[in-house]
């Protein structure tokens, strides 16, 4: 197997191969980071640039179970340290931080390893115990569009909402937001603080379809996040990229709407607790599930094992299901576009079950923040 001229001359010990294939596999996952995430990020663009090129750095990440050894577990590790008031230059360099001084013009990449390895101790247990909890309050777009869409045939039944891997639950909170697809219309809570964009490309979504009453709503994670807990709202905020203050302002304004009657999200496994939760759902509620950049956390065989729960659920219970993962995440759907590069867009996929019947649709592809949607399925359904 050939290696990268950047692990020449690195030392490894025993299982070298797995191991510098590994590396491998994550030097790559930082440049494609860099390429396709940094566009507008020149400073998370040079970091992980950087990091591609470096050995010590990317076996760092090896402390990280297996599905988190990912970019943003160590850019939000630096960041939450950060934002945690750790008195160094780095902080110059990131905009949520920076407390007035000159934004440094040299190369950040120096300054970001030494800060690294300074804060070793520090850095390894939360590489070891945190994952990448990003709750994108942008998404809402998405379920504002997908809760009507769901709803379409069966609008007369309640909604009962479970929603797998909701972090803090804030996109369970859809219909308390403000909208605005760019047509001038503004949808939702026109009251609200939280103001979220999503421009429409494709057909037009049923924005104005009416919503059934919500009777239940419940998020399940593995490591639910208390926006009331000061230190979990920091590591919420680490996972929000550094030079993005649009997000940072959305996600703030979403923490404090959901702190007075914060979503119920209860700890476990998405697999394991969907169908108690859906179970304890009042029987005349129609049912939906949702999940966004959760399902690719977890091994394939576990995502079958979800479908085939849904499956059984769907199999006496009115159900939908609404997911919007990376194409290629999930066997069920389809990719439309198969010769893009996966990790710019997102696909989501409907999948209804109707007196124990089952319906399969590729329901729109959209940006993983939610700056576009483009949907696929007609406004009536
Ligand atoms: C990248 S975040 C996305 C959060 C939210 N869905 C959003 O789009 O804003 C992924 C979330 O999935 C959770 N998660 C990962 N694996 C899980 C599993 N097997 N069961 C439940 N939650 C899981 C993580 O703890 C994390 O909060």
């Amino acid at each position: 197997m050939a290696f990268p001229a950047q692990f020449e001359g690195f030392s490894v010990t025993s299982h070298e191969t797995a191991e510098m294939a590994e590396m491998t596999e994550m030097a790559a996952s930082f440049e494609r980071f860099a390429r396709l995430e940094c566009e507008e990020l020149p400073l998370y663009r040079r970091l992980t640039l950087g990091a591609a090129e470096d050995p010590e750095m990317l076996k760092l990440l090896a402390i990280a179970p297996r599905g988190q050894r990912r970019p943003n577990l160590i850019l939000a590790a630096v960041h939450y340290l950060l934002l945690d008031g750790a008195d160094d230059p780095l902080a110059d360099w990131y905009p949520t931080v920076n407390r007035g001084a000159p934004q440094p013009t040299v190369d950040p990449y120096p300054e970001f390893r030494r800060f690294v390895f300074e804060h070793l101790e520090e850095l390894a247990p939360m590489l070891a115990s945190r994952s990448t909890q990003t709750n994108e309050v942008n998404r809402s777009c998405l379920w504002f569009a997908a809760w009507r869409a769901a709803a379409t045939d069966v609008a007369d039944m309640p909604l009962a909402l479970v929603e797998v891997g909701a972090s803090a639950g804030l996109n369970l909170l859809a219909d308390r937001y403000r909208y605005d697809f760019g047509d001038r219309i503004e949808r939702g809570d026109r009251s609200s603080e939280v103001r979220l964009t999503c421009e429409l490309r494709g057909r037009v979504p049923p924005l104005d379809a009416p919503l059934p009453r919500i009777v239940a709503r419940h998020g399940i994670d593995l490591d639910p996040i208390d926006v009331r807990d000061p230190d979990a709202l920091r590591w919420l905020r680490a996972c929000v990229w550094p030079e993005q203050p649009d997000r940072h302002a959305r996600l703030d304004a979403a923490a404090k709407t959901a702190a007075s009657d914060p979503p119920s999200v209860i700890r476990g496994d998405a697999v394991d607790e969907v169908a108690d939760v859906i179970e304890a759902f009042p029987l005349d509620a129609h049912v939906v599930v949702m999940n966004s950049w959760t399902l690719t956390y977890l091994e394939r065989s576990r995502r079958e094992a979800f479908v085939a729960a849904l499956d059984l659920i769907g199999a006496t219970r009115t159900l939908t299901w609404v997911s919007a993962e990376h194409p290629g995440c999930l066997a069920v759907f389809r990719d439309p576009k198969p010769t893009l590069e996966p990790a710019s867009r997102t696909l989501v996929g409907m999948v209804r079950w109707r007196d124990g019947a089952r319906m399969v649709d590729n329901a729109a592809t959209v940006h993983p923040h939610l700056r576009w949607m483009e949907w696929r399925r007609s406004s009536n359904c």
